[in-house]
This record gives structure tokens, sequence and C-alpha cells, in this order.
């Protein structure tokens, strides 16, 4: 059964937001709380994974629990350090951060000091974490993705799910009333490698979290057969 094939599976996930320095004092970074990610680590544990949380920068954490070893991390950079390390091990990895695009190009050791007029600042892209661990994803590793977006997104998601290499991807809009970042809901639809398209109802995160797992247990299990 999809619940069982989860137990002693290793599980990497990633969530929050990540913090690119401008000074000392300043940063660029979203508004992730590591709500869903950390629904999640949490769930999983409870159905016996062995779960590693790379967690960026978010006043929340799982709770406590022996299966959950959180990793805490800053920057894009950080995260994807970690992230690297402990990929290989993991038969399921959850791209759940939402990770800064762009990070400054030269941070400053000193805080800026106020200009006359305005204040440029020259923005790097980041490494895609997803996407960079997507090309080296070995046979029967699983990738699931997040996708969020501000318009109905479909065509977005579609190509990130092809573009990172996810089994499936999980598309947030914030044109939903109840999803995205911070709540304690959200409102997804599911886009799968094998082209289904579902749309969810509204759900708790930790319910949401539930039926992604169950779905990630069933591609388990049909690995199994196979
Ligand atoms: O944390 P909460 O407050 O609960 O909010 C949850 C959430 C809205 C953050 C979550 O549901 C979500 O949608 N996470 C992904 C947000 C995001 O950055 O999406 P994206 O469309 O920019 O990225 C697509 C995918 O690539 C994601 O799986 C992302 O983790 C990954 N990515 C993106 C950029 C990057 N440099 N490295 C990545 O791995």
């Amino acid at each position: 059964n999809p619940d069982k094939v989860l137990k002693g599976k290793k599980f990497l996930i990633t969530a929050g937001p990540t913090q690119e320095a401008i000074d000392p004092v300043r940063y660029v970074s979203n508004h992730s709380s590591g709500k869903m990610g950390i629904s999640l680590a949490e769930k999983a544990a409870q159905k016996g994974a062995e779960v590693i949380l790379i967690l960026g920068p978010t006043a929340l954490k799982p709770r406590p629990h022996p299966n959950i070893k959180t990793i805490s991390v800053l920057s894009a950079l950080d995260m994807f350090e970690a992230t690297k390390t402990h990929h290989s091990e993991a038969q399921v990895a959850i791209f759940c951060a939402a990770v800064a695009d762009y990070r400054s190009e030269t941070p400053s050791a000193q805080k800026i000091k106020k200009k006359e007029n305005a204040l440029t600042i020259t923005l790097i892209k980041n490494p895609d974490i997803a996407k960079t661990l997507g090309a080296s994803k070995k046979q029967n590793q699983i990738h699931v993705g997040f996708a969020l977006e501000t318009d109905e997104g479909l065509g977005s998601a579609e190509k990130k799910l092809v573009e990172k290499n996810f089994d499936f991807v999980v598309l947030n809009s914030l044109l939903d009333p109840e999803a995205g970042f911070q709540k304690d809901t959200n409102q997804v639809t599911i886009l799968s490698k094998n082209g289904e398209k579902i749309k969810t109802p509204v759900l708790t995160k930790d319910m949401l979290a539930l039926q992604l797992l169950d779905r990630i247990g069933s591609i388990l299990e049909n690995q199994k057969a196979s």
C-alpha cells in the first residue's frame, strides 16, 4: 500500500525563502514562511520516511521528530550546497523552497551609506537548484517541484516540469485567494510528466502534503512493480 512504501525512504525537502545580502543590514528575499515545506516534512516523517529538511530563514520550524533532520541555511548558494550534499542519497527530493532567483553581485561588507539620489544594485542570477539536480537525477529518484505564479500559470508550470525534469509539479497561483505564501491553506494544480492535470479544492497545507505524499507513494509502488 502507498502508505507503507514511504517507511524508511530518504526524503530531501527544501523549504522557506532564501535571503540574499546587500550589506550587513539589508537583503533581498520573498514572502515564503516555510509552512508548505514544513508540512511535507512533518507528514513524511509521520509516515516513517527519513527527512532532511533544508530550511531557509523563517521563524517556523517543524515539530521535533526523530525522522526529521533540519539544516538551516540563509542564501540560495548555501541552500544549493546543502542540497547537493544530500541529493545522491535521497530517493525523493521535493523542491518547495522559494529560492531567490537573484543575488547582489557585490554584497558590501559595510552598511551602504544613503545616497543623494538613486542607489543602483546589480543583481546576478543564482543557480537553479532544482534544474541542476534534475539534470543528474537517477533512474529511480523522484523529483517534485513547485511553481508559484501570479497568473493562471499552466504554461509556465509545464515549462518548469520539463526543464527541471520533475516527475510532477505543484502549481500555486496568487490569483487563488487561499493559495500561496504564509497561509495555512493552499489550492494547487498538479501537473504530471504523463500529461495529467488535477486542480485541488482549497486544502490545509497539511492535507495537501498528505495528498502529495500519496502521489509519491504511488510512484514508488509502480517503480517496485516494474
Ligand atoms: O512557504 P509558504 O509560506 O508556505 O509558501 C509556500 C510556497 C508558495 C513558497 C510554495 O508552495 C511554493 O510555491 N514554492 C516554490 C516557490 C517558487 O520559487 O517557485 P518558482 O516557480 O520560482 O520555482 C520553480 C521550482 O524551482 C520550485 O520547485 C523551486 O523550489 C525551484 N527553484 C527555483 C529557483 C532556484 N534558483 N532554484 C530552485 O530550486
